[in-house]
């Protein structure tokens, strides 16, 4: 694979990282939603590239010491080859200073995902019974604490 490039997203990004959103989770958010995200000053999303191809992204918010990662999906094609690693080191590079802890919700089954959040020293802090509804299942908190 092509080197990977990592980029703030822009409006342009939209429709193509909605369509990976859509592609790989079950509720997916509304390309009004990303672009609500774009103009929101304390929101993060970059947008990874091979060639030129958006094949991921990564989108949160930040809120005086801490942060959420709401979504990051990688287009099926480029699953397992670095994509999602590198969008969640910049994700942490883009945080202010300020920010001491990240926090996530995850699908209790959704291992790939958990792998790699604990890869990032996340550990899982408490369980949403019922929290995903179509299909239904329970969330899985989790946190990493910035030094
Ligand atoms: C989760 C996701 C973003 C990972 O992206 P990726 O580019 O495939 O991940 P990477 O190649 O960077 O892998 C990083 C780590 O994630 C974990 N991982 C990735 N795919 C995995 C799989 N199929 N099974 C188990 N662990 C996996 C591993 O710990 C891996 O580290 P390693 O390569 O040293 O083993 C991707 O699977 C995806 O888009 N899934 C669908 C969307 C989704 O579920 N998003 C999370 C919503 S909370």
């Amino acid at each position: 694979m092509s080197e990977i490039i990592i980029k703030k997203a822009e409006r342009q990004d939209v429709p193509e990282i909605a369509e990976i959103e859509r592609k790989s989770i079950p509720e997916p958010w509304s390309e009004a939603a990303f672009a609500a995200a774009l103009s929101d000053e304390k929101a993060v999303t970059l947008a990874a590239f091979s060639d030129s191809v958006l094949c991921g992204f990564i989108t949160g918010v930040y809120l005086l010491d801490t942060a959420d990662i709401y979504s990051v999906a990688v287009s099926e094609e480029y699953r397992e080859k670095g994509v999602g690693k590198r969008l969640l080191e910049e994700f942490f590079s883009a945080l202010p200073n300020d920010v001491q802890a990240v926090n996530l919700e995850v699908r209790e089954s959704n291992f790939p995902a958990i792998n790699l959040y604990k890869k990032f020293g996340f550990e899982a802090v408490g369980l949403r019974k019922d929290f995903y509804r179509e299909p239904r299942e329970n969330a899985v908190l989790m946190t990493k604490i910035l030094c």
